[in-house]
């Protein structure tokens, strides 16, 4: 779409809090993007009320997600901040890939599986579509990468699928996006259970770290990590534990895993749960300062999505025609 740059497009939900391992593995390093290509970064709500939201906190962690987003480093002069339903072509071009995607298709989505039997008495139709939705979100803006974690892997190949089934009906239309899954995500686990990823929807409190936890909290949760036998603090395949929290001190304080056994060396786990909890409170302390001043000013955030949404919805107007063109709707807008 941009000649000059390459576009890349992620969602976050406004639902939960995010966690060390979104902001180490993802977030952080979403800043870095913006040099190179031109980012959309949305708040999608619309896949929020997939499952039941009570509709002040939905609106209050819009705003909480967006003022997340701009704490952790995202320029909003830099990059697209933007919330979904404040560009109505999401839904327009989710239908109209609905007409295009399978029942099958969308049947074998692990996702929908998992949701539906975690929701088993609101099983409603956007659940099921909510795929077709995301592809939306990533097609409208011919994006070529979509930094996502690995769960949201799947949804991406069928959104590959389904822009690929579109190219070959109507000719080009769609740029076909490849996934870009950051490695360090992967590696971030529970701190209860180290061979499970660490997942914002953990129903244990005590195994994710939040962004927004106080320093306290933080320090109590690294203080009760699950560790392994032996009071080495060494990274190795039978210590998976203690491998999480050196994977965490490295990344927030950059030190190496050599650097980090050597720091430890002689010393017990007790220590090292409390510096990791330190070093984990102090890197999150400016994000959190960042995040009460945003969200303090609302003026502000709404600023941001108003601009945001002004952008976004002029881009994805332009491939909403190129859409309504080539599948012989009437266009009235020439
Ligand atoms: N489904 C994604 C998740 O739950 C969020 C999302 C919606 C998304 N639309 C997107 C991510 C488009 C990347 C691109 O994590």
């Amino acid at each position: 779409m941009y000649k000059d740059k390459k576009v890349v497009f992620s969602g976050v939900q406004p639902s939960g809090v995010l966690t060390i391992g979104n902001y180490l593995g993802a977030i952080r390093s979403f800043a870095d993007f913006s040099e190179t290509y031109h980012c959309y970064y949305c708040v999608v709500d619309e896949h929020a009320i997939t499952v039941r939201q009570v509709p002040a906190d939905l609106r209050r962690r819009t705003y909480e997600t967006l003022a997340l987003y701009i704490a952790c480093g995202l320029d909003p002069e830099k990059n697209t901040l933007f919330v979904q339903s404040h560009v109505s072509a999401h839904a327009e071009l989710g239908w109209i890939l609905d007409c295009y995607t399978m029942f099958g298709e969308l049947s074998r989505m692990t996702q929908f599986k998992d949701k539906s039997a975690k929701n088993a008495d609101n099983i409603n139709a956007g659940l099921f579509t909510y795929p077709t939705l995301m592809a939306a979100d990533i097609l409208l803006y011919q994006s070529e990468l979509v930094p996502v974690g690995v769960d949201q892997k799947q949804h991406l190949e069928l959104t590959r699928d389904i822009a690929l089934r579109f190219n070959q009906i109507y000719g080009d239309t769609f740029v076909v996006p490849d996934a870009y899954i950051p490695k360090e995500t992967a590696k971030i686990m529970s701190l209860a259970d180290p061979e499970k990823k660490m997942s914002k929807s953990d129903e244990n409190e005590n195994a994710t770290v939040r962004i927004l936890d106080p320093k306290d909290v933080i320090i109590r949760k690294f203080k009760r990590a699950v560790t392994d036998s032996g009071s080495e603090v060494r990274y190795a395949e039978d210590k998976p534990g203690v491998s999480n929290l050196i994977s965490i001190y490295s990344a927030f304080t950059g030190k190496t895993v050599g650097e980090v056994e050597r720091e430890f060396a002689g010393k017990g786990y007790g220590d090292f749960k409390l510096a990791v909890g330190e070093a984990c409170a102090d890197a999150l302390a400016p994000v959190q300062a960042e995040f009460a001043r945003l969200t303090a000013d609302k003026a502000y955030l709404e600023d941001v999505m108003r601009k945001g949404s002004e952008a976004a919805a002029h881009d994805a107007a332009r491939t909403m025609s190129k859409v309504r063109r080539k599948f012989g709707f009437t266009d009235l807008r020439r």
